[in-house]
């Protein structure tokens, strides 16, 4: 007994030992709801499984804006962590001001241009060099319903926003929250890109929050976006000012309310709820979105640090995060799609399918466009200019779609 003891104790022992050079990573993430939390503990598993240790340096709030705050007073005071949950245009901002260091030896040994599509590396990258490593994709134009709030409200899941406004009216009609929202810059940005996406169409939708074409930032469609978005708000619930996404899925999630337009991060919620697609919820693209897809991808950017165990350590974090067990289990609880193409899918349910299978295709159509509410299609700049835009509209019940798109192309125009 004592003899099988010892064993067991060295074997834990010898699985746990650490490495010639076990470091710490203290890594920064606003990935604090229910299913962030799972996907971000099993990264952190991954990284302590290999002998180092993770130091937690997470910042709540959806969309990272207070994360990007912290994150610049620690760098500017000369205190970076290993790692930031950095993405899109943000990485170039950074890598210009020559806080992150390369990881193109990791990259090489990984074979990361091999397994990760150019559209996404390309990303990663600043002045040629890796600095980044991307964890997932996200589609954001989704919409996640509760079938049995439809049900009891004679309503149908909607595929177009003519019929979003018809099924909203049932639902408000049977005494139901049509809309789960949060009142919160990014999450009104979120809503707002989905139907400008939709009513642009994804060539003018480009133009718009990539090339910033004032034409059509203050045309005439942008007017029928912001008077289209203004009609959503009759349809949301008064305690929606400053809530969080997460607490608006939960809504979803009880019945309380009937559909959240949401990124597949909402998924996560789900999931960690126990509930099954195609049952208790349903996803479907945004209204009139289908076959286009909106993308966000999460990615760790790596700043330069001094000391060798902390840069072994950084290296382990950039290899993990593109391992094939990683991605997997990390997608299934992110309620996002891997970022390698070469992956075993099986384990993933119809909603990731759909995903992936939109992915795909939107990207030989013209349909894969980069989120603006998420930082992918332009300047942190031009990003909050519109969302200073969008938010102020929204919450003025007498405010001028016409003015909005004039105001919106202005306030672009500045922050260029
Ligand atoms: C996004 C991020 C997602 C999700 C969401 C809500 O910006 O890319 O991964 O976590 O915020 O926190």
């Amino acid at each position: 007994m004592k003899l099988k003891q010892t064993l067991l104790t060295l074997s834990v022992m010898a699985a746990t030992v650490a490495p010639a050079f076990a470091g710490e990573v203290e890594v920064l993430h606003w990935w604090t709801s229910g299913g962030e939390a799972k996907s971000v503990a099993a990264l952190k598993g991954m990284l302590e499984e290999q002998g180092h240790s993770w130091k937690d340096f997470a910042v709540a709030g959806g969309g990272g804006e207070s994360a990007m705050t912290v994150l610049k007073t620690r760098a500017v005071s000369g205190n970076p962590p290993s790692a930031a949950q950095i993405k899109g245009h943000d990485i170039q901002e950074w890598g210009g001001l020559g806080f992150l260091t390369t990881l193109d030896d990791v990259a090489a040994e990984e074979k990361w241009d091999d397994n990760v599509p150019s559209m996404v590396t390309d990303i990663m990258k600043f002045n040629g060099e890796y600095v980044a490593v991307p964890v997932n994709v996200h589609r954001v134009n989704w919409l996640w319903a509760n079938p049995a709030v439809f049900e009891k409200s004679g309503a149908q899941v909607p595929t177009t926003l003519d019929e979003f406004f018809v099924a909203a009216e049932k639902i408000k009609a049977a005494g139901f929250i049509p809309l789960a929202h949060g009142g919160q810059a990014w999450q009104d940005a979120t809503v707002f890109e989905a139907i400008a996406l939709d009513v642009l169409g994804s060539e003018d939708y480009v133009k718009a929050f990539v090339d910033l074409d004032m034409d059509v930032l203050g045309g005439e469609k942008m007017v029928e976006v912001f008077a289209k978005f203004q009609k959503v708000h009759d349809y949301i619930d008064s305690n929606s000012p400053g809530r969080d996404w997460n607490v608006a899925t939960s809504m979803v999630i009880n019945g309380e309310a009937a559909m959240q337009i949401m990124g597949d991060w909402a998924k996560g919620e789900f999931t960690a709820a126990g509930k099954m697609p195609g049952k208790d919820y349903v996803c479907v693209p945004a209204p009139g979105t289908a076959g286009q897809f909106t993308h966000n991808v999460d990615s760790f950017a790596f700043f330069e640090l001094d000391d060798k165990e902390s840069q072994m350590a950084q290296k382990a974090l950039a290899a993990t995060i593109l391992d094939k067990d990683f991605q997997e289990v990390f997608n299934l609880n992110k309620g996002s799609i891997p970022v390698r193409l070469d992956m075993d899918m099986s384990k993933f349910d119809q909603c990731a399918l759909d995903s992936m299978a939109t992915f795909k295709e939107s990207a030989t159509t013209g349909d894969l466009v980069p989120s603006m509410a998420h930082g992918m299609s332009t300047t942190s700049y031009a990003q909050g200019a519109i969302y200073d835009v969008v938010t102020n509209f929204f919450n003025d019940s007498s405010a001028d779609p016409k003015e909005a798109a004039s105001k919106l192309a202005k306030a672009v125009k500045a922050a260029m």
